[in-house]
């Protein structure tokens, strides 16, 4: 078994289909083993992504990120980076395959609903970012 991390975005939240993307993650064989609502500051939603602080996009990003609560969550499952990579379906919605959580239910290149890692590394550091050990209790 290994792990991912996964945010459940402000557009999700606001229209209360966090329920709707569980059901699908957990159809498609991940276990939400760690998971909490929380509302993003500023500073929180600037490290998380750091990586894209020169993107066009970076100001929008945060501003959209702490807009409404998100709920970040630890999955896992065989291969969980890839698995929920394949769920998510690609970032903008308009390129997602059928039946993924991004086409169901993304709104656009922004507001595409879930952020999962993309990388094992990646994974870790985000995972840590967001939990204490005693709070994945599988
Ligand atoms: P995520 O997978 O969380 O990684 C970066 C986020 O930036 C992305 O999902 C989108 O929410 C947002 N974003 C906004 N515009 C773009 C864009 N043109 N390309 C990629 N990501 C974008």
């Amino acid at each position: 078994m290994s792990l991912t991390f996964s945010i459940i975005k402000p557009d999700a939240t606001k229209r209360n289909i966090t329920g709707s993307i569980n059901e699908l993650i957990e159809k498609n064989g991940l276990r939400i083993i760690a998971q909490k609502r929380i509302k993003l500051t500023n500073k929180q939603a600037e490290q998380f992504y750091d990586v894209h602080n020169d993107k066009p996009f970076f100001r929008d990003l945060i501003e959209y990120m702490t807009s409404e609560p998100v709920v970040v969550q630890v999955l896992s499952s065989d291969n969980a980076v890839k698995k929920y990579r394949e769920v998510m379906g690609a970032t903008n919605p308009d390129n997602a395959a059928d039946g993924t959580i991004r086409k169901l239910f993304a709104l656009n290149v922004q507001e595409n609903s879930v952020h999962g890692s993309d990388s094992e590394e990646n994974a870790k550091k985000e995972i840590e970012f967001f939990f204490n050990e005693n709070e994945i209790v599988g």
